[in-house]
């Protein structure tokens, strides 16, 4: 992945027509995001070893909901438009939940690694929240891991951790703790 010093790193929201017109390179770019991280030790819902047509049509299924506006897809990318990094909000929730959504898939390249791309994408869904008129949110994440730290930093409270709840790719065990936040809209 092609990433230089002097990049500029810009948010943005990939719109109902771009998921349903440009999804073949979307999923491409994306699908190599995904790789990254699971290859490097991420515990994101997928093992070892992730085969491309399965990360392919896993990003497909997500373009489908984008498309249908049952989720918002963020993805950062270069100056060059090289997509580094992603995460999604999830709006299509119970009827009894219209105000909640569900942050997930927070990816970020390793070459991106440190610069403050989720970070951005952080402040990114809580301003997408907001334009949704959602106004909790809650997420999960690997107990210990060093996204911890990043939701701490931009507001999400911990509520508590469930041990062995998911494993990581190469199949240990790991807990997972839940986080919200509460918006104002
Ligand atoms: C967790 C993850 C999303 C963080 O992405 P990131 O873009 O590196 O995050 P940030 O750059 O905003 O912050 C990471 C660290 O870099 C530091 N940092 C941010 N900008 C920096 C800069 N310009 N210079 C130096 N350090 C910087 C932050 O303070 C933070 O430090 P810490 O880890 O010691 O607390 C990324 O590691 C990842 O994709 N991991 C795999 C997938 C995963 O686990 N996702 C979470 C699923 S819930």
């Amino acid at each position: 992945m092609n990433i230089h010093a002097t990049d500029t790193i810009t948010v943005r929201r990939v719109s109902a027509g771009e998921a349903r017109e440009h999804a073949a390179p979307l999923a491409e770019a994306l699908a190599d995001v995904l790789i990254d991280c699971v290859e490097g030790g991420a515990s994101v819902s997928f093992m070892l070893p992730l085969p491309r047509a399965r990360a392919l049509a896993f990003w497909h299924g997500v373009l489908e909901d984008v498309a249908r506006q049952e989720r918002v897809l963020l993805v950062a990318q270069t100056t060059a438009g090289c997509i580094i990094g992603t995460v999604q909000l999830i709006t299509a929730l119970p009827d009894n939940q219209p105000h909640r959504a569900d942050v997930a898939k927070m990816l970020v390249h390793r070459d991106a690694r440190r610069r403050g791309v989720a970070a951005q994408l952080l402040a990114a869904v809580d301003q997408a929240a907001r334009e949704e008129a959602k106004s909790v949110l809650v997420l999960d994440t690997v107990t210990g891991g060093d996204a911890e730290r990043l939701y701490q930093r931009a507001g999400w409270q911990a509520v508590g951790s469930v041990p062995n709840y998911a494993l990581m790719p190469d199949g240990a065990y790991c807990g997972t703790t839940f986080f919200h936040k509460q918006l104002a809209v």
